[in-house]
């Protein structure tokens, strides 16, 4: 029974945050969001309407050890989930500072503020997909392979797969992490730095590695994350949305339900899993099927390919979620078609849609 326990929550008012709130208010006798409202996510910087009415929020900065000191002593956390971060992939090349502070010394801090006020029971760390980079692929005599970072110049006449081979899902027991941007390398330190001090000190870690996560909810001003909120920005004002490569760049669009459950199993979940799990919606897409859904449900021009290379993205990326299923008994429970249909819909009652 979890009702008479705490749950922390860092980065508690963001996207997930907000999602997975109802459901930690039902599970936990006890819930603390700690976030310091960051302008680039909280326009407004004030408590969001998504948030679980039972939620305390604690406005501050995980990179801050007096924070920690104000927080931990009066909360006392059997369980945190550790969701706050910097998490624009592209902005982290030119901001790899803030990114190292926010998601390494910010994971540090935590690690050591727990020292000091007393360890909790479980710690859940929302890692990425972005931490495989490439991922793996298979050649044709089934060997599996890391394939390099593709540059503008590999991709300038339009050889877009890596040659005689076939992308495998990605799979924390079987595909090994390779990240290519900054992000993911913070992502990645993250893991490892929990997973060594937790085994260490015998706190456990349970890392799920979250496909592109989309829905209601997710921040409409923030230009660095969620590209299907931007792809229905463009379609609801009549743009043609433009397809970068060749259309056939292949994502796992977990609506935010689905991730949601996801956390909340890892942190109630008796089984505690060894390896990250990898969460995503079961299937991949490619990015032109779910532009082509959003043109539709606005009736836009269909979406155009434009042969864009843009540095740093990886060409596929999808979950196996076999491992997540077996150890959370969780599954994911939607489609991109109805999940698409529930971000547009959401998107229609909003008050201020910013252009795209
Ligand atoms: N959304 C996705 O597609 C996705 C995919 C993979 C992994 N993740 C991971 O999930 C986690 C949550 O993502 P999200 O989509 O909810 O992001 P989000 O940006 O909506 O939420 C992050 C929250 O953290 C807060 N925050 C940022 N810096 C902070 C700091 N220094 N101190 C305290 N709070 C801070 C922000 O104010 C925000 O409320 C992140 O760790 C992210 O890396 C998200």
């Amino acid at each position: 029974m979890t009702q008479n326990r705490t749950v922390l929550v860092t980065g508690g008012a963001g996207f997930i945050g907000c999602a997975l709130s109802a459901g930690l208010t039902a599970s936990f006798g006890r819930v603390v969001a700690l976030d310091n409202l960051h302008p680039q996510i909280h326009a407004h910087r004030t408590r969001p309407a998504a948030l679980a009415d039972g939620v305390e929020l604690v406005v501050g900065d995980v990179t801050d050890a007096a924070v920690w000191d104000e927080v931990l002593p009066r909360v006392r956390p059997d369980v945190v989930i550790h969701l706050a971060a910097e998490t624009g992939t592209g902005q982290s090349l030119a901001e790899s500072t803030r990114h190292g502070m926010v998601n390494v010394v910010g994971t540090t801090q935590m690690m050591d503020a727990l020292n000091r006020h007393g360890l909790p029971g479980r710690i859940v760390l929302t890692s990425s997909r972005a931490v495989y980079g490439e991922g793996a692929w298979r050649r044709a005599d089934g060997v599996l392979f890391y394939p390099p970072q593709r540059t503008a110049a590999m991709v300038a006449d339009g050889a877009w797969d890596f040659p005689d081979a076939e992308p495998v899902a990605m799979d924390a027991r079987v595909v090994s992490p390779a990240p290519v941007s900054v992000y993911a390398a913070t992502k990645l330190t993250q893991e490892h730095l929990l997973r060594v001090w937790g085994n260490a000190l015998g706190v456990e870690i349970a890392i799920v590695r979250l496909q592109n996560v989309y829905g209601p909810g997710q921040s409409l001003s923030n230009p660095y994350t969620g590209i299907l909120s931007l792809f229905a920005r463009l379609a609801r004002v009549g743009k043609t949305i433009p397809l970068y490569e060749d259309g056939a760049v292949r994502r796992d669009f977990v609506l935010i339900d689905d991730v949601a459950s996801a956390v909340l199993a890892a942190a109630t979940s008796d089984a505690v899993p060894a390896t990250p799990l990898d969460i995503g919606s079961g299937e991949f897409q490619t990015i032109g099927t779910a532009a082509s859904l959003i043109a539709e449900y606005y009736g836009a021009p269909a979406p155009q390919v434009t042969g864009k290379f843009r540095e740093g993205d990886v060409r596929h990326a999808w979950a196996d979620v076999t491992a997540a299923r077996e150890v959370l008994g969780w599954a994911p429970r939607y489609n991109l078609a109805e999940g698409v249909r529930r971000l547009c819909d959401w998107i229609e009652q909003q008050p201020d849609v910013p252009p795209a």
